[in-house]
């Protein structure tokens, strides 16, 4: 009935789906999951929530991070973060496959459970091998009531309200915010970073949600990028690093809304056999914002054009005019610090996909065969 219609529209905020509201409150999801955990004279993190004592966290030699699809792609992101300032080994799961390998966990091991609802069957499972072995578990969850939430032994929750798309948007770049966070306080704990570092990291943080805004305020160029790539069946993302990371969660978001197929690759490995599925016309989005190794995502990105590929760079502003040698469009995307790119460059990603699933006509909010929550292994 239109009373029924009415509603959800109102639930939508105005806009016309519930993927594109959640994409629009990520600057708040951020300012939200940051508030009252930086301190006042914003050079220090705080996490009064945290039970795990300074002592255990000098006495953790290792970390592994375990979660399922969009919340994965968060913890390689958060994960090699933590590896750089606070220098302790990581290693990522999808939760699947956890408990089934044997993993190596000690007392002194930090499990991070990442999940958006704190239900799903399969990071449940592998919180429990976790505890069953005498780690510490730490959730980072969009859900403080939930299952996961109770289970763990802390929680890092994400203030990202409540997310209904099926694809996640504002819940993984709040788990990035969460990530972020954690990692500073490590690495105030273990001494990693000097306090200048530290303060200088969160006042980029503190910058992100207006960075963010500006991105959405201007969303015209990726709209009809979305609507060229639409017409394809087959696109390739690469990036290294941090950017390897993300493109596997914009490779997934097209998927799964688009169902147009792609595949994520770090840029290097390409070569490796990939080249070979590069033909005329391919679309293959390059995100560069790890300036290290820019140079060799553009070696790549030549073997890509000689074979014919159809090259979109995502970058800062001011590398655009050189890379336009070598691609055949470019993006700009505010500038940050290469630790936290992930929190902007995601967004024209998510986009890209909303467009696509848009300009093809299909359900954006609710993707054949995929559910929000998966609570059977
Ligand atoms: C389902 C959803 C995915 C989500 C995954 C993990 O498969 O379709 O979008 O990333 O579960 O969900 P969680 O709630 O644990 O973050």
């Amino acid at each position: 009935t239109n009373v029924e219609w009415d509603e959800v529209t109102a639930e939508k905020g105005g806009y016309d789906h519930f993927m594109l509201k959640e994409i629009h409150e990520q600057p708040k999801a951020y300012r939200d999951t940051m508030l009252g955990r930086i301190d006042a004279s914003g050079k220090k993190v705080v996490l009064p929530e945290l039970k795990l004592t300074d002592e255990q966290i000098r006495n953790i030699t290792n970390i592994h991070i375990v979660a399922c699809g969009t919340a994965y792609h968060a913890g390689l992101v958060g994960g090699s973060v933590i590896e750089q300032l606070v220098r302790i080994p990581v290693a990522f799961d999808v939760a699947s496959e956890y408990r089934y390998r044997s993993p190596l966990i000690t007392p002194q091991t930090l499990v991070i459970v990442v999940s958006q609802s704190g239900e799903t069957a399969d990071t449940l499972a592998a919180l429990r091998e976790a505890h069953d072995n005498g780690a510490h578990v730490i959730a980072i969850t969009n859900v403080v009531g939930s299952s996961i939430a109770r289970d763990a032994d802390d929680v890092i929750a994400t203030l990202a309200g409540p997310e209904i798309a099926v694809a996640s948007t504002k819940a993984y770049s709040s788990q990035l915010i969460a990530f972020y966070l954690f990692a500073l306080y490590l690495s105030q704990v273990r001494g990693t970073q000097t306090e200048a570092e530290v303060a200088h990291i969160i006042a980029a943080m503190q910058a992100l949600p207006e960075q963010v805004e500006k991105m959405l305020d201007n969303t015209d160029a990726i709209k009809t990028y979305a609507e060229e790539i639409s017409k394809h069946e087959h696109l390739f993302f690469i990036g290294r690093g941090m950017d390897y990371a993300v493109v596997q969660e914009g490779s997934l978001k097209l998927k799964e809304i688009s169902y147009i197929h792609s595949e994520a690759y770090a840029a290097g490995e390409l070569k490796h056999g990939t080249l070979a599925l590069i033909e005329e016309g391919i679309p293959v989005i390059a995100l560069i914002t790890q300036e290290n190794v820019m140079e060799k995502t553009v070696s790549n990105i030549k073997e890509v054009k000689a074979r014919g590929g159809a090259v979109m760079a995502i970058t800062y502003d001011e590398h655009i005019p050189s890379l336009l040698k070598s691609v055949d469009q470019a993006l700009a995307i505010p500038k940050t610090l290469p630790i936290l790119s992930a929190a902007l460059s995601v967004v024209p990603l998510q986009m890209l996909a909303y467009y696509a699933s848009l300009a093809r006509g299909l359900d954006v909010d609710k993707p054949r065969n995929l559910a929000k929550s998966v609570t059977v292994e």
